[in-house]
């Protein structure tokens, strides 16, 4: 198609174009792990969904599309053991359990754009889809199987994986001994590429971190049983119903299932531009599922990142475990915004963090009632008393020089999805705010009409920082940092974040509305 510099031909140029335009169309698509239906949904279920949901609103302030994809993870032995316990078919089981997860995230505004749910048909459809090109492939054979399985993993482990003949992530549960004729991917044959893409200077896995680890896993790489038999909860292997297709490769799947796949208009979204999951499924979603995709001649998702785990008293928050913390009752302690501040603030992204209620009590009173709330509640109190509420005009500050420094660094570190730090970032400037009020004292700047210049612009610029922190905190507490926009005079919807350096709030008019973060004595 090309000649040299030139094209051959306009229509090559109309061609180009319109594939570049698609291009930087593509929404951004970024996933969650699709949750067991086995259990209710706990605070650690919710650390994820969260710090995707932030994630996701960053990006749409950048101004990108975002499909956002989230769901419920529904067969395989694990759930149909606890519909058993239950006393109720698997079928009636998982559809309370996702109408339970699927509230719990609408309550925690979460603003995912599609629900995937594995029983349903389209699912079915992708998942067959996988099956019949990974075997047109030659990757898959028949043999058998034997060994252990951890129905808490679903995962087939080998005994060098057991300590004392127990999952060392599940020890409470048994592990199964199994033998049985199965259906085996070729996962061997993925080794090298698997190590390239591991390697290639690329985002493929984040944090960095993680890098030995997966590549180790690549290292010991083994074919692996991809089909049960014996089970009927599970999508039926093509051709072979007396199996069921093994319940990760279905599972992994659903990330192109709501691309529509395979209808041919599914590279409109794929590949992913990130899968948020926990570090304990980064086998799954590091080794088994880039080589799937390869091995059915797709493109890998760019980001794969393994957050950590939420823990209480240091063990990690489950239902096996015993360790519980239940999302209603953490969300009725402050509010919603107040519960997703504190999570993404406390336990960072890349790594594990303990939840503590005592912490959650200190981190609402000072950062939030205290240094972010009575700023706002200051500012538009003195606006009020010394300027009738509207903004006035005046020079430039160093608190608005603080406030460019404060949302570059800020930038930096969610473009690199480090959560904490770009709160941390943004609260630099709630603090920087706050020193600049006790510097400039306002109130006796309002006391001396020479000083009228200094105090106009004392006002200008703590409005500005509060205009700022709105835009950069509003990923974290979308409803409080729209309250806070509205109640200084922010005119429409929250600004896209390469409008804040060029911000005029000169003008506005600010209204006392209600105590964004009422002190914790009057909060509950
Ligand atoms: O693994 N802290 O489902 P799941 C942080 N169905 N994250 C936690 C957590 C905690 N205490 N507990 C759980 C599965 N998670 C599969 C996924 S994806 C194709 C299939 C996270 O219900 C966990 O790390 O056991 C995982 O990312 C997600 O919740 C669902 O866990
Ligand atoms: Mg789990």
């Amino acid at each position: 198609m090309r000649q040299g510099d030139g094209f051959s031909s306009p229509f090559d140029i109309v061609n180009l174009c319109q594939h570049q335009s698609r291009l930087s169309q593509k929404p951004f698509y970024i996933t969650t792990a699709i949750d067991y239906a086995n259990g209710l949904p706990h605070i650690g279920h919710a650390l994820e969904k969260i710090g995707a949901d932030t994630i996701a609103r960053y990006q749409r302030q950048l101004g990108r599309d975002v499909h956002f994809l989230m769901g419920m993870d529904e067969y395989g032995k694990k759930v149909a053991q606890s519909a058993e316990v239950a006393g109720v078919s698997p079928q009636e089981w998982t559809d309370r359990i996702a109408g339970e997860f699927e509230s719990a995230w609408q309550a925690l505004n979460v603003s995912n754009t599609d629900f995937i749910r594995t029983t349903e048909l389209r699912h079915t459809a992708a998942v067959e889809e996988m099956v019949r090109r990974m075997e047109v492939k030659g990757d898959l054979y028949l043999d058998t199987y034997a060994g252990f399985y951890c129905v808490g993993c679903e995962s087939y482990k080998a005994e060098s994986d057991l300590i004392d003949g127990r999952c060392p992530e599940h020890p409470t549960l048994e592990v199964e001994w199994m033998e049985e004729e199965d259906w085996f991917f070729r996962l061997s044959r993925y080794r090298e590429p698997l190590l390239r893409l591991l390697d290639g200077g690329n985002d493929f896995l984040r944090p960095e971190s993680r890098r030995n680890e997966v590549r180790r896993m690549i290292e010991g790489i083994k074919d692996i049983s991809v089909s049960r038999s014996g089970l009927d909860w599970g999508i039926p292997w093509p051709g072979h119903p007396d199996h069921v297709i093994y319940v990760w490769i279905d599972a992994l799947t659903n990330y192109l299932t709501a691309t529509g796949f395979p209808a041919p208009d599914f590279d409109e979204v794929w590949p992913a531009d990130l899968h948020v999951i926990g570090k304990d499924i980064i086998r799954f979603h590091c080794v088994y599922w880039p080589a799937m995709l390869m091995s059915a001649d797709l493109p890998v998702p760019r980001c794969v990142w393994a957050h950590g785990w939420m823990t209480l008293d240091g063990r990690k928050i489950s239902k096996s475990s015993g360790a519980w913390v239940g999302i209603q009752e953490a969300a009725e302690r402050y509010g919603v915004d107040a519960l997703r501040y504190f999570v993404l603030r406390e336990i960072p992204w890349d790594s594990d963090g303990n939840f503590t209620w005592q912490r959650f009590d200190e981190r609402y009173t000072s950062e939030l009632a205290n240094d972010l709330g009575n700023l706002a509640n200051r500012t538009v109190s003195m606006l009020q008393r010394y300027a009738d509420g509207i903004v006035p005009a005046g020079e430039e500050t160093d608190l608005d020089v603080a406030g460019l420094d404060a949302l570059a660094r800020y930038r930096d570190r969610m473009d690199q999805f480090l959560l904490h730090e770009g709160a941390a970032a943004a609260f630099q400037l709630v603090s920087a705010a706050n020193a600049f009020v006790e510097n400039r004292a306002p109130w006796k700047l309002a006391k001396d009409l020479e000083l009228r210049a200094d105090l106009n612009a004392t006002l200008r610029s703590l409005v500005l920082a509060l205009a700022r922190i709105a835009v950069l905190l509003a990923p974290f507490m979308p409803d409080k940092m729209s309250a806070l926009w509205t109640s200084i005079g922010g005119e429409g919807p929250l600004p896209f974040l390469d409008s804040l350096g060029n911000l005029e709030p000169a003008g506005w008019k600010a209204s006392l509305g209600t105590v964004l973060f009422p002190r914790p004595d009057l909060a509950r």
